[in-house]
């Protein structure tokens, strides 16, 4: 039975990123079609920056409902562990939020680019009992000034949280470098990423690189082939690696996740 339901598993696993590059395309026309036809508004439909944050928002509608459930095991337990400064990267319209213990969170920070989800990020905070402690901040992470400017310094950070963002971050390894620096010694970096599968799977890794070809254009410039677990492992020296992959999986699916936390060493 098992040597059946085995190569069943992997190409129900290929089609499943099959289809959201079919939802992505048939978005992707809609969003166009939405400027010309229903907007009337032709010149945006040259606007590449426009449609790709259409893109997104259109399809985290879609998926990210879709996401919150299947990730819940891994994301509720990592959330809850959250303590002190807390900064969280990329929370979309923050369906995480409840998972974060409240009475642990001395301050929050949620970077959130995309604006068009801050009335319902603003929604999930009180929701979750953390509009007290929290600042919503409307830049990417890269906006390094930014984050300085709102106390985010060097060693300044007790927990980081990334959920599902690393896959869209310009520069991840330079990236989570600069994260790392932002944590204070002992700060930990809790982690629930979906990455490229491992070494011992060139063939998974292989259909990964050809859905790369046209995924960040279509996915609202998310990457299907990023090692985001070994970006935050080699970001600098740690005191405690937990790292694995998610529930269930083996290694080879196409979404397949890094889950883990980490412990910045301390001097
Ligand atoms: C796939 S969603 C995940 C949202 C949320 N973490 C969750 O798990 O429900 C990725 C989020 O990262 C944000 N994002 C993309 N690029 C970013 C960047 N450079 N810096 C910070 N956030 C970014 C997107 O706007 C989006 O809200």
């Amino acid at each position: 039975m098992m040597c059946l339901v085995y190569p069943l598993n992997r190409i129900i696993d290929i089609f499943v990123p099959f289809l959201m590059v079919l939802t992505g395309i048939v978005f992707g026309a809609y969003n166009l079609l939405e400027v010309l036809v229903i907007e009337r508004r032709p010149r945006l439909a040259f606007n590449f920056r426009h449609w790709h944050s259409q893109q997104f928002t259109r399809l985290w509608k879609t998926f990210g409902p879709l996401a919150f459930k299947a990730l819940r095991p891994s994301v509720s337990p990592l959330a809850a562990v959250a303590n002190g400064v807390v900064l969280d990267i990329g929370p979309g319209d923050g369906q995480n939020l409840i998972h974060y213990k409240s009475e642990n969170i001395m301050k929050l920070y949620l970077v959130e680019p995309c604006v068009g989800l801050h009335m319902r990020l603003r929604e999930n905070v009180e929701k979750a009992g953390l509009d007290d402690v929290t600042m919503i901040i409307a830049c990417g992470v890269q906006n390094v000034e930014v984050l300085y400017d709102h106390g985010i310094t060097p060693a300044s950070v007790d927990t980081i949280t990334t959920f599902s963002v690393l896959c869209s971050v310009p520069a991840p390894e330079e990236t989570c470098r600069f994260l790392y620096s932002l944590l204070k010694p002992g700060g930990q970096w809790v982690l629930v990423e979906h990455v490229l599968a491992d070494m011992k799977f060139p063939l998974a890794r292989w259909i990964q690189g050809m859905f790369e070809v046209v995924w960040p254009t279509l996915m609202g410039g998310c990457n299907i082939n990023r090692d985001s677990g070994g970006y935050v492992r080699e970001a600098g020296p740690w005191m405690m690696v937990e790292l694995r992959r998610g529930q269930n999986e083996f290694g080879w699916e196409m979404l397949g996740h890094a889950v883990g936390r980490l412990v910045k060493q301390r001097c």
